[in-house]
């Protein structure tokens, strides 16, 4: 078992700042759907997370993911685009480094962006969902291990997602024309898919969709003391609510996600630029 502090957020910070003294306030962790939403910043400076300490480095040749520094309209924002999950064998501290590092910049609202199987029979593949509230289904959690000094191990997690944040999500969305939902999502470690008895079994816990990312990182940005918001792009019924037919694959979810890719980023950007 690892019991030794992951690298100082506060040095990779560091090192950020030297290059780019731009402070951010908003962060946003791009997932499947969201990744254009980048193409609509005015960059300042960007990092392979390769470059930076700390940062968790993907195997897949040509996904690196990269922080994004710059300007969206009035907001300074920092960016992650593409992100680390716990079944490409990361450790959840590893993962949610990059959300440390976002909190030491100077961020203090966090939009964190996934694409989610519906679980919920109102949903339709298509919709998008603004979460209320999580289920952690990883089996583990981020703060397992050592603190660092003036950290809190013991984070209330009563109210993760902003409500402020949450309203004006689903504001945005009605305004860009889109179907959206409130509901919970509930995160498992993947890569299969889940099982039609799981997807049932997941409907009686309360869960509305399910997902393999964003739960780690909501719970980090908690402990660090940032306003929390979560959006999910609903890319196709789970596991057993599509029919006889049906089955799930990574295709159709990227699919979907890409087919609803110019709305999400529509949705975004009309969150950003309604904020305080
Ligand atoms: N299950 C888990 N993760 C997902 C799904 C799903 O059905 N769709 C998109 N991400």
């Amino acid at each position: 078992m690892r019991r030794t502090l992951t690298p100082d957020p506060n040095a990779t910070a560091e090192l950020i700042r030297r290059r780019c003294p731009l402070v951010p306030t908003v962060g946003l962790v791009l997932g499947s759907g969201f990744a254009r939403l980048a193409e609509t910043v005015t960059p300042v400076a960007e990092f392979a997370f390769r470059d930076l300490p700390g940062f968790p480095v993907g195997s897949v040749p040509g996904h690196q993911p990269r922080l994004l520094l710059g300007h969206w309209q009035q907001t300074t924002v920092a960016v992650l685009r593409g992100r680390a999950h716990y079944y490409e064998g990361f450790e959840l501290s590893e993962i949610t480094f990059p959300i440390r590092v976002l909190a030491a910049l100077g961020i203090s609202q966090l939009l964190l962006t996934n694409a989610a199987g519906a679980i919920n029979r109102r949903y339709r593949p298509g919709d998008f969902m603004v979460l209320s509230d999580h289920i952690n289904g990883l089996g583990a959690n981020p703060l397992r291990g050592p603190v660092r000094e003036g950290q809190q191990r013991f984070v209330d997690l009563t109210q993760v997602y902003d409500p402020e944040l949450q309203h004006r999500l689903l504001r945005s969305a009605q305004a860009v024309g889109a179907r959206v939902h409130s509901g919970v999502y509930l995160a498992v470690s993947g890569p299969s898919y889940e099982t039609p008895a799981e997807i049932r079994a997941f409907r009686r816990w309360g869960a509305d969709a399910v997902g393999m990312s964003t739960v780690p990182e909501a719970i980090v940005a908690r402990q660090c003391g940032l306003q929390v918001a979560g959006l999910s792009c609903l890319t196709n019924a789970a596991a057993g609510l599509g029919g006889p037919q049906q089955t799930v694959s990574h295709e159709e979810v990227l699919a979907m996600a890409r087919a609803r890719e110019q709305v999400a980023t529509q949705l975004v950007g009309t969150f950003l630029t309604t904020g305080p």
